[in-house]
C-alpha cells in the first residue's frame, strides 16, 4: 500500500545554498526532517507534477538513504518518472548528460563534491535544471525562502525501491527507472574524441595512471580507459567508489592526490597522470615530472581543442571564472574567439553555453568543461588531453612549454586560509572593500597598486547582475591578487587568495610558482595583515 503522508515540521534556518547547492555536515543532513525540508522547498519551487527527473550521487555516506527519501518525496509531489543511476550513483557530469538526453525537467545530485564523505564528514544536495546545469540564483533564492517557512513536507509511505537492479518499477503512480550510470555519459562524450588515435597511442606503449580517489569516476574510467581505449588493467587506481572515499579527501590537487604526484615525479613515472574528485566534475592533469595547473590546462585545451573531432571547427569562445589565471584570455585573443570572465561557480557558464557564445569553460579549482553538458567534467578533460597527446605525440611537458613560448606564462598559485572565524574573515573583506578607492598609487612590500575593485558581473545573456564576487588588486608588472570568501565551506570561513603574474620572456619560465609569486604574497600580507591578525603562520593549502 502506498499513501501520501503530510509530515509536520518546524521551519529550518540556514539552508542557504552556496555555489553548488546545499552542503552541510552529514549528521546535520541526517537530522530527521532536514533533508526533507530542503527537498520539499526544492520540489515546490520547481514544481514537478508530471515531470521526469534524474537522480544520482557520488556514493558518499547517506547517498543510498537520501535517494530513497528523494524518490518517495518526488512521488508524493506527482513526478511521473525518476531515472536513477544504478546504486543511486551518477557522476555530476553524467547526471547533467542524462537530464539533457532524457529531456528531463531537472535532477537531484547528491554530492559534496571534493569534500570528504562519512558520518562525520560532509553531504550535499543540488538541483539542476532542464539544460543540465545548476539552478540559477532566482531558483535557489526561491528554494531558500521556502526552507524558512515550510510547516510540512509530503512523502509517499512505501517500501524502499531496489536500486541495484536495472529496469523499471513503480512507486505509487511514479515510475522509477534504474539505468547504468555510465552509458548515457559515454554516448555523449565518445563522438567528441578520436578514440582510434587514442587507442593507437595506448597500443604504442603509452602509459597512464588515473586516480579515481575511491570516488564515483572509477566505473567510468574503467569502462572508457581500460575498456574502449585499451589501456592496460591497473591504469585506473582506487577505482571502487566507497562511502568515505577510502578515508581520503577526494580533491584532485597536488596536496590531496599526493600518491599520484609522487608516482608522476618518481623514477618510474608513466607518461600521463590524472585524477578526479568525489563527484567526477573536477580533474587534475600531470605529466612526467610536470604538474599542469588548472588555469594552464584550460588555456592548453582552448588552444588545442580543434585536434579533437568534436571541436574540429574551432571554438565559439572560452569563459573562465574571475580568479582563474588570465592564460585562457591570451588564447582567446590570439585566436579571435569570444572571451568572458564570470563569477566563481559553474552556474554562470550555463547561459553562455546555452547561447552558443562559448564552447569551453574552466575554473582554477580544477574544473574544465564544454558545451556537451552543463557541468564541468573531469574525465572529459582527461580524454581531451589524451586526444591532444595522441595527435601531437609530444610529452605533457613539451606541450606546456611550447604553449608558454607562444603565449607567455602566467605564474599562478592559490593560498587558502581555512576555518577562520567567520566574523573576522568578513570584517577583513569589508575593511579591504572600504579601502579599495585609496589603494591605487600606494605600494605594499615594494609593489605598487595600479587598480583595485570588487568584481561584479552583468550576465550578457539575461542581463542579471551578480555583485560582491571578490576583490581584485592589480599590481605593477602585470601581477594580480584576488581575495574572496569560499561559498562551499562547512566550517567557519575559508579565505582564498589567488596570486598571479604574467611572464612573457621564455628565458624566465622555469621558476617555481611559489618563488615567482613570493613577493606578491608578501604584498597581500602587508596590505591585509591577515597572518598577523589571525595568528596563522601561513595558508593551510597552497595549490
Ligand atoms: C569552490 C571553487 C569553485 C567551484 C566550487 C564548486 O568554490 O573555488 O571554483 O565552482 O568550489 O566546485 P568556493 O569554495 O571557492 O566558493
Ligand atoms: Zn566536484
Amino acid at each position: 500500500m502506498t499513501a501520501v503522508r503530510r509530515v509536520p515540521t518546524q521551519p529550518i534556518e540556514g539552508q542557504k545554498p552556496g555555489t553548488s547547492g546545499l552542503r552541510k555536515k552529514t549528521r546535520v543532513f541526517m537530522t530527521p526532517g532536514y533533508l526533507e525540508n530542503y527537498a520539499e522547498a526544492t520540489l515546490q519551487a520547481v514544481g514537478v507534477k508530471g515531470a521526469t527527473l534524474i537522480l544520482g550521487g557520488d556514493g558518499r555516506f547517506f547517498n543510498d538513504k537520501a535517494a530513497q527519501i528523494l524518490l518517495k518525496m518526488a512521488a508524493a509531489h506527482g513526478a511521473a518518472r525518476v531515472v536513477v543511476g544504478r546504486g543511486a550513483l551518477l557522476s555530476t557530469p553524467a547526471a547533467s548528460a542524462l537530464i539533457r538526453a532524457r529531456r528531463a525537467q531537472g535532477g537531484f545530485i547528491m554530492s559534496a563534491s571534493h569534500n570528504p564523505g562519512g558520518l562525520d564528514a560532509d553531504f550535499g544536495l543540488k538541483f539542476n535544471m532542464a539544460n543540465g546545469g545548476p539552478a540559477p540564483e532566482s531558483v535557489t533564492d526561491a528554494i531558500f525562502a521556502l526552507t524558512k517557512k515550510l510547516s510540512e513536507y509530503l512523502i509517499l509511505e512505501a517500501p524502499d525501491v531496489d536500486l541495484a537492479r536495472l529496469g523499471e518499477s513503480r512507486l505509487g503512480e511514479m515510475v522509477v527507472e534504474v539505468v547504468d550510470p555510465v552509458e548515457c555519459w559515454r554516448e555523449t562524450v565518445a563522438p567528441l574524441f578520436d578514440f582510434e588515435a587514442i587507442r593507437a597511442l595506448f597500443a604504442s606503449g603509452f602509459q597512464m595512471r588515473f586516480d579515481a580517489m575511491h570516488a564515483v569516476t572509477g566505473p567510468y574510467a574503467k569502462a572508457i580507459l581500460e575498456g574502449d581505449l585499451g589501456a592496460p588493467a591497473g591504469t585506473v587506481i582506487n577505482g571502487e567508489p566507497s562511502p568515505d572515499f577510502g578515508g581520503g579527501h577526494p580533491d584532485p590537487n597536488p596536496v590531496w592526490a599526493k600518491p599520484l604526484m609522487d608516482e608522476m615525479y618518481g623514477p618510474a613515472a608513466p607518461d600521463f597522470g590524472a585524477a578526479s574528485d568525489g563527484d567526477g566534475d573536477r580533474n587534475m592533469i600531470v605529466g612526467r615530472s610536470c604538474y599542469v595547473s588548472p588555469s594552464d590546462s584550460l588555456a592548453v585545451l582552448a588552444a588545442n581543442a580543434p585536434l579533437a573531432p568534436g571541436y574540429a571547427e574551432g571554438l565559439a569562445g572560452v569563459a573562465r571564472s574571475m580568479p582563474t589565471s588570465r592564460a585562457a584570455d591570451r588564447v582567446a585573443a590570439a585566436r579571435g574567439m569570444n572571451f568572458f570572465e564570470t563569477p566563481t561557480g559553474w552556474k554562470f557558464f550555463g547561459n553562455l553555453l546555452d547561447a552558443g557564445k562559448v564552447t569551453l569553460c574552466g575554473e582554477e579549482s580544477a574544473g574544465t568543461g564544454s558545451d556537451h553538458v552543463r557541468e564541468k567534467d573531469g574525465l572529459w578533460a582527461v580524454l581531451l588531453w589524451l586526444n591532444i597527446l595522441a595527435a601531437r605525440r609530444q610529452s605533457v611537458a613539451e606541450i606546456l612549454q611550447a604553449h608558454w613560448r607562444e603565449f607567455g606564462r602566467d605564474y599562478y598559485t592559490r593560498h587558502d586560509y581555512e576555518a577562520l572565524d567567520s566574523a573576522f574573515a568578513e570584517g577583513l573583506m569589508n575593511d579591504l572593500c572600504a579601502a579599495l578607492p585609496s589603494l591605487p598609487g600606494k605600494s605594499f612590500a615594494g609593489l605598487a597598486v595600479e587598480k583595485a575593485d570588487e568584481f561584479a558581473y552583468r550576465d550578457p545573456v539575461d542581463g542579471s547582475l551578480t555583485e560582491r564576487q571578490g576583490i581584485r588588486i592589480y599590481f605593477a608588472g602585470d601581477a594580480r591578487a584576488v581575495l574572496r570568501l569560499s561559498g562551499t565551506g562547512t566550517e567557519g570561513a575559508t579565505l582564498r587568495i589567488y596570486l598571479e603574474r604574467f611572464e612573457p620572456d621564455p628565458a624566465r619560465h622555469a621558476q617555481d610558482p611559489q618563488e615567482a609569486l613570493a613577493d606578491l604574497a608578501a604584498a597581500v600580507e602587508a596590505l591585509t595583515h591577515l597572518r598577523a591578525s589571525s595568528g596563522r603562520e601561513g595558508p593551510d593549502v597552497r595549490t
